[in-house]
Parts: C-alpha cells; structure tokens; sequence
C-alpha cells in the first residue's frame, strides 16, 4: 500500500522530537499501520539553522509553507511553527484544500478555533490537536472519546511545563526564577515568548481548548481570569511549606446549571495532593465526570518527545482512517466531540463569586494597632481567619504578616486587599493566593 505523506511546517522542538520518534520506531508503526509514513516536506524560517534531525535525502527543507498546500502527493499537514498569523493561514489553506491538519497550537485554537473546527467540517477534514494540551499526557483523546459517556463537572490541573519547573525549582533547590526559567528555555520546554508560559497565557489557551472538549461550549480567551507565577516569591513558597502546602500555577473549569467557572491562577497546593507532588515539566489533569468520578493523568507536559508522541498519535488515527475508509470516503470527523454543529458561547458565572480559601501575605511596618487593623478589615468583610502569623524580628522595618483565611468569595477577598493595601502601615501590595 502506498505511503502516506506528511508535509512538516516547523522543524524545531516538537517537529525533531517528532521526526526523532518515526526513525526510532518505524518498524512498530509499519506493523501497527500495514503501511510506511513519509516526511515528504518540511517548511522553516531559516534553512541554514543546525538541526537536530537529518532529514532523508527524499525529504525537500523548504521556507515556503504553500508547497506544504500546493502538493498533491501530501495527504497530512502538520503545523508545528507556533504564533498566530501564519499558522492560521496555513491551516486554513491546507483544510481548504481537504488536506488533514495536526496541530500543537493551543494559542490558534484557543482564538481561532471555531473558524478553524468550521472550516474542517466544510471539508471533510481532521482537525487533531492532542498534543495542544499538557503534552504527551491523552488528555484531548481522554475528554473526547474516553469519558465521552459522562457528563463532565469539573477540571483541575497543572497544564504548563516551563511554570511548573520553575516552581519546582525555586521550592526544592531554591533556584531562582530567572535561573529556572533559562533552564526550561534550554530544555526546550518554553514557548517561543516566555511570558506565554510564566504570565498563564500558556495555561489559558489549553484551559479554553479543554473547557470546549469537557463541556461543549467556547469559552472567550478575554473573558477567562488569568494570573501568572511572576508573584511568587521565595518567601511565599517558604510560608505555603510551613503552612503545609506547594505552590503549583493551577487551571480550573468547573459546569454547573449557573454556567462555567474557570481561571488560572497560583494556588497553595496541600501536600498530601497528588497535584501538589507533580514535579518538573509533569502536567497533571484531574477531571470529574458524573459517571466516572474522579480521573487524574500525569505525564510530561513539554520537551520534545512527549509532545511528539501525542502529535504521532493523532497523525496514526489519521492514516488507520485513510486506510481503512479511503481519502473520499464523506465521512465527516467529529474534531470537538460534541457533533459537527458550531459550539456555542459558555454561560460565564461572574469570577468574583468564586467560593476558594485564601493566603494572604502583607508586608507591614512593624507597629502597634497593625494586625488589629487588618483583622478588623477582614472582620468588616466577613472574611474568617483560620490561621496567621507574623515573622517580626528586632530592627525590621517591613515584616511579612501572613494570614490563612476560611473559605471565602473572591469579592471579599479582593476587598479586603484594596482596604489593607491603602492603608500606611502597609509597606507593598499584598499577595493573594487561593488555597485548595
Ligand atoms: P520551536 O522550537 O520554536 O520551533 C518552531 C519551528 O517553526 C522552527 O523550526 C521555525 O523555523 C518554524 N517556523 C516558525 N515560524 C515559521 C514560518 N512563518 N514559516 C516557516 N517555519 C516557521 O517551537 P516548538 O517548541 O517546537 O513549538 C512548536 C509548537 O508546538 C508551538 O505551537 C508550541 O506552542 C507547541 N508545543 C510546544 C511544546 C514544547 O514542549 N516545546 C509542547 C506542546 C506544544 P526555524 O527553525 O527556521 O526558526
Ligand atoms: N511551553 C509549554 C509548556 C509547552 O511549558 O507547557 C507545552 O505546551
């Protein structure tokens, strides 16, 4: 049977670490396809550049993305280049002309997805993306075939590599954050811009993709409460292990009859969690369906083979279809796994009526009346204090006062940090996380 072909767009990371594993284990897929996978085409920026890879004397290295397009012999496009514009167009001309497409770009699909899901269904076309979310871990096939039975109430995880390194680093060595975030760059892990993956921008864009496969519904990027890591310092990570807890950047995404409830943010992590022990570039996703109940996956989140892996997947699920069906078979893929209709907006419930614990660590001068003050404020808002404690040492200036609040909502919350942060004792704006 012929070969099927790949037309590569983007041969960096994840197209090495891709190309690595189809050398490494060709026999293996020969014997589970009946059939060879050929990289007939691969399109950069810079044909110069050293690659990590050498590309079979057949394969042609090429900067122009339309011969990827244009190629009659390619039955698969695979989009491995990252950013927007370009990647967008690509796509879009490849499904155009009923080419299917592979993708690992969770910022694309989380803005342009529903134009992209369209324009795949007008043409017959699979629109696979596995390796968009956490990795190498099957969370995309998990949501959309696995646990497609249940009824999907909720969503909690660690879904960014180069964040959860560096808190990693900074809680176990004590790296700092710089020195950290250069060694997730030279692991490969981080994206193009950094501040994708430190600022939750990163984590944002899988949630949304995640919330459309676990719910059904799109969620606007613009609308999703995002908060970074860029807040955290050693100093809260030494308070949250005192208090018992790591810091892990979490997304959450909860369904109700109210609508979605979802954000990224940091948060205090007890130790005896599962996700609190998930280390290095490890994602981990804990879903919750009605049937089901609680499923955890754990894996790499980010390098090159993990997220070649899930992006060899979703092309051998393309080539065991042409198989099986043919190129011209009419049947039309379900990309979203909720049917072939557009999705429709989620029902957003307001983020400040969040019901979460919190940790709050103020910088203060070290004076009669403080903690009153900010109890009392806390009082004032209905906030209920579990646990404080300040850390004064003779000659300080500024001490760090933490305080562990009972579950609160986030509105109150928010408003008792306005309060205490105007008020002249408070030396710097507070930091606030929510507890698990
Ligand atoms: P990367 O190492 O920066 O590689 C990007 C590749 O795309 C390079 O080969 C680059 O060419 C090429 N490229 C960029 N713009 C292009 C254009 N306009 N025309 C032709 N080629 C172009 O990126 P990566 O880490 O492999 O990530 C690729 C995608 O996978 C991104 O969407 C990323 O978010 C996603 N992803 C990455 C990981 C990970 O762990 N790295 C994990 C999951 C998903 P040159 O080499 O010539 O510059
Ligand atoms: N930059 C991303 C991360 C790559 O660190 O998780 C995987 O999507």
């Amino acid at each position: 049977m012929e070969a099927v072909k790949l037309g590569i767009a983007g041969f960096g990371t994840v197209g090495t670490g891709l190309a690595d594993i189809m050398s490494e284990n060709r026999t293996m897929l020969e014997k589970r396809l009946g059939r060879t996978i050929e990289i007939k085409t691969v399109a950069v920026r810079n044909l110069d550049k050293p690659r990590g890879h050498a590309l079979a004397e057949t394969t042609e290295l090429t900067t122009d993305l339309d011969k990827l397009v244009n190629d009659p012999e390619i039955d698969i496009v695979v989009e491995l280049m990252g950013g927007l514009e370009a990647a967008r167009t690509l796509i879009s001309k490849a499904l155009a002309a009923g080419k299917h497409v592979v993708s690992a770009n969770k910022h694309l699909l989380a803005e342009h997805g529903p134009e992209l899901f369209a324009l795949a269904r007008e043409n017959n076309c699979f629109l696979s993306y596995e390796a968009s979310c956490a990795g190498g871990i099957p969370v995309v096939q998990t949501l959309r075939e696995s646990l497609a039975g249940d009824r999907i109430e909720g969503m909690l995880g660690i879904l960014n590599g180069t964040a959860n390194y560096i808190l990693s680093e900074m809680t176990t060595k004590g790296m700092d954050f710089e020195t950290a975030l250069q060694q997730a760059q030279d692991l490969g892990y981080a994206e193009a811009d950094p501040t994708f993956d430190i600022e939750g921008f990163d984590t944002a864009h899988k949630l949304c993709v995640l919330i459309r496969l676990a719910f059904g519904v799109d969620y606007p990027l613009n609308m999703l409460p995002i908060q970074g890591i860029t807040s955290v310092t050693p100093l809260d990570i030494e308070f949250a292990r005192e208090f018992g807890y790591r810091v892990k950047l979490i997304a959450h995404a909860n369904s109700s009859d109210h609508g979605v409830e979802a954000g990224v943010h940091p948060a205090l992590v007890p130790y005896t969690y599962l996700l609190a022990r998930v280390g290095g570039n490890y994602n981990a996703v804990r879903i919750e369906g009605n049937a089901v109940g609680p499923v955890m996956l754990h894996g790499q989140g980010a390098g090159d083979r993990p997220t070649g892996s899930a992006v060899l997947a979703d092309i051998l699920c393309i080539v065991r279809h042409l198989t099986q069906c043919g190129a011209d078979s009419g049947f039309i893929p379900d990309n979203t796994g909720f049917g072939n209709a557009p999705l429709k907006q989620a029902q957003i419930m307001p983020p400040e009526k969040t019901m979460s614990r919190y940790y709050f660590r103020f910088m203060v001068a070290d004076k009669t009346g403080v903690m009153a003050a900010i109890t009392r404020s806390m009082a004032d808002h209905g906030v209920s204090i579990a646990q404080a404690v300040q850390k004064g040492e003779p000659d300080l200036d500024a001490v760090p006062l933490v305080i562990i609040t009972h579950t609160t909502e986030a509105r109150a919350a928010q408003a008792v940090a306005k309060e205490i942060d105007a008020m002249d004792f408070s030396l710097e704006p507070c930091v606030r996380f929510r507890i698990l």
